[in-house]
C-alpha cells in the first residue's frame, strides 16, 4: 500500500487506509483462520460522511491485507446514508455482520445485517431491517454487539433512555434471525468516571461485552456520548450477568488519554481477547484537510479483568515482533535540575521504562533540537498520578494541548511501556494494566531524543529501553480495496 513518506504524522504500525477519515473499528471477528477489522470509512474525503465499513484480514496482527469495502450504503435503501457501526459474528461458513443503517430522516439507527460466504470478500446485505424498531423510551439507538450465548445468541444495543439513563439493551436469538427484546442489560443516569470530572453519558455508543469466567468478572465497556457538549470518554462497568441484566459496580475508564473512543473487543482463538479503538485527530480540521487523512485505529491490545476486578490492557504479544534495532538500552540516575540524555529514537518506537522517582520526575521526548518541542511523561508522587503533558508538543498552534494523568501507585517502582508512532502515543502502565491514548504532533527537524528529568527537588532512578517500531506488512489491495 503507498503511503506518503513526507507526511511526518501518518502512523506505520497502526491501521488504517491510505487516504481519508476514519472511525470506529466494526465487525472484529476471527473467522477463516484470520483476524477481520473493519472500520467505518469515508471513501470520499476527510469528513465524518458516506460511511462504509474499509476492512483489512490478517492471520497474525502484523501482515494484513486490504480487503474490498464490506458493506457500503444501498442507495434508497435502509442503510442509505450509511452503514453505521456493529459487529460480526463467525458461524460456520458464515460471516454475518451486524450494523446500524443510517438514514437522516430516522432519529435512530436501526439494526441490519450482512453476510459473506467467502470469508468476507463480498457481503450480501439483508436489504431489510433486522429489528426495525427500538423499544419505547429511547431517545438514541445504534450500534449492535452480537455473541454466542450458550446455544443461540445474544445482542447487546446502545441507547439513550427518555428518561436520561444511558443504556445498554439486551436481545436474545435462538438463529441470528429472529430477536427479542429482554430489557436493559445495564442502565444508568450519568455517573463520574473513575473519580475524573468525565461522566456516563446521556446515551451509549457501541458497547461490548466481555462476559465473566473463571479468571475474573465481565466488564461492559461502552463510549459515553452526549448530544452537546464534547466530554466524551470510553467507561466500563466491572461485574457479572445475573439472568437478563448486568450487575456491576461504578464505572471506570477504560483508555485515560484523550484520543480514544468507540473501541471494540474479538475473542481471538484460545480466548484471549483483543481491543482495538479509535484514535481521532487532535489538530484542526484545516491541516487534516491538507494532509488528505484522519484518524486511526489503535494498537491491538490485549484485555483482561482480573479477579479483583481490575481491567487490564497491553499491546497484543505478536507486536514484540515489531520491535527493530535496540536503540537505547540505559540506566541510571538524575538528581535535581539537569537532565540526563539516554539517546536518540526513531519517530516510531517501542519502549520499556522502570522508574523509581522521588518528587515529579520522568521522561522527556524532545523532537526538536533546541528542545522547545517535547512531550512529558512524568510520575507526580504527590498526587499518585502518571500525567502526560502535550502543552508543549507541537510549535504549530493547531495541535490540541492538555495534559492527562492516570492513577500510578505511589511507594513503588513503576514499570512503563510506551508505543510512539509519529503521532500517536499510547501510554500503558505496566503495573495496574492502566492506558493513556493520545495525539500529537511534533513539527521539529531532526532526531528525536529521550532524557530524564527530575524536579529541583527530586530525585529519579531510571533503566530504560527503546527499540525501533517496525512498519506492519501491508499487502497490496485487491483491485477493489481502498
Ligand atoms: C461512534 C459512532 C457510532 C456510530 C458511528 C457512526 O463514534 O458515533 O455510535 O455508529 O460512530 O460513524
Amino acid at each position: 500500500m503507498s503511503t506518503a513518506p513526507c507526511d511526518p504524522f501518518r502512523p506505520v504500525a497502526h491501521l488504517r487506509p491510505p487516504r481519508n477519515w476514519i472511525n470506529d473499528p466494526n465487525g472484529l471477528v476471527f473467522h477463516d483462520g484470520h483476524y477481520h477489522v473493519c472500520y467505518q470509512y469515508n471513501p470520499y474525503g476527510t469528513t465524518h460522511a458516506n460511511m462504509h465499513w474499509g476492512h483489512f484480514r490478517s492471520p497474525d496482527l502484523l501482515s494484513w491485507e486490504p480487503l474490498p469495502i464490506a458493506l457500503s450504503p444501498t442507495p434508497g435503501g435502509e442503510d442509505a446514508d450509511g452503514c453505521f457501526s456493529g459487529n460480526a459474528v463467525s458461524d460456520g461458513d458464515r460471516l454475518v455482520a451486524f450494523y446500524s443503517a443510517n438514514r437522516w430522516e430516522r432519529w435512530h439507527q436501526p439494526v441490519t445485517t450482512a453476510t459473506s460466504l467467502d470469508g468476507g470478500r463480498t457481503f450480501t446485505p439483508r436489504g431489510e431491517l433486522l429489528v426495525p424498531e427500538p423499544p419505547g423510551g429511547c431517545t438514541m439507538y445504534r450500534d449492535p454487539y452480537v455473541w454466542r450465548h450458550g446455544d443461540g445468541w445474544r445482542m447487546l444495543v446502545g441507547a439513550a433512555l427518555a428518561d436520561g439513563r444511558g443504556a445498554a439493551l439486551l436481545y436474545e436469538s435462538p438463529d441470528l434471525d429472529t430477536w427479542t427484546y429482554l430489557g436493559p442489560f445495564d442502565a444508568r443516569e450519568q455517573q463520574p468516571v473513575g473519580g475524573t470530572d468525565l461522566h456516563t453519558g446521556e446515551g451509549w455508543e457501541c458497547p461490548q461485552y466481555l462476559p465473566a469466567s473463571s479468571e475474573g468478572p465481565g466488564a461492559l465497556i461502552f463510549s459515553a456520548w452526549n448530544e452537546r457538549d464534547e466530554a466524551r470518554c470510553v467507561a466500563a462497568l466491572i461485574g457479572a450477568e445475573h439472568g437478563d441484566a448486568f450487575e456491576a459496580g461504578p464505572p471506570v475508564l477504560a483508555d485515560h488519554g484523550p484520543d480514544c473512543y468507540a473501541p471494540a473487543l474479538l475473542r481471538a482463538p484460545g480466548g484471549r481477547w483483543l481491543l482495538w479503538g479509535w484514535s481521532w485527530e487532535a489538530r484542526e480540521e484545516s491541516w487534516v484537510l491538507a494532509d488528505g487523512w484522519s484518524g486511526m485505529l489503535t494498537l491491538p491490545r490485549e484485555i483482561s479483568v482480573d479477579a479483583d476486578g481490575t481491567l487490564r490492557q497491553q499491546p497484543a504479544a505478536e507486536l514484540f515482533a515489531l520491535r527493530g534495532e535496540h536503540t537505547v538500552h540505559t540506566a541510571g540516575e538524575v538528581h535535581g535540575p539537569e537532565p540526563v540524555e539516554l539517546g536518540g529514537v526513531g519517530r516510531a518506537f517501542d519502549l520499556t521504562a522502570r522508574l523509581e522517582p522521588s518528587g515529579s520526575a520522568g521522561l522527556r521526548l524532545l523532537t526538536d533540537p533546541d528542545g522547545s518541542e517535547y512531550l512529558d511523561i512524568r510520575v507526580d508522587t504527590a498526587t499518585g498520578e502518571l500525567v502526560v503533558d502535550r502543552d508543549h508538543s507541537s510549535l504549530d498552534p493547531r495541535a490540541h494541548g492538555g495534559t492527562y494523568r492516570m492513577p500510578c501507585p505511589a511507594g513503588q517502582p513503576v514499570e512503563l511501556r510506551v508505543v510512539v508512532d509519529h503521532s500517536v502515543a499510547e501510554v500503558f502502565l505496566t503495573s495496574t494494566g492502566q492506558v493513556l491514548t493520545l495525539r500529537f504532533y511534533p513539527t521539529g527537524d531532526g532526531p528525536w531524543r529521550l532524557q530524564a528529568r527530575s524536579a529541583p527537588d527530586a530525585r529519579l532512578g531510571y533503566t530504560v529501553d527503546a527499540w525501533a517500531l517496525q512498519p506492519l506488512v501491508i499487502k497490496e489491495p485487491s483491485a477493489d480495496a481502498p
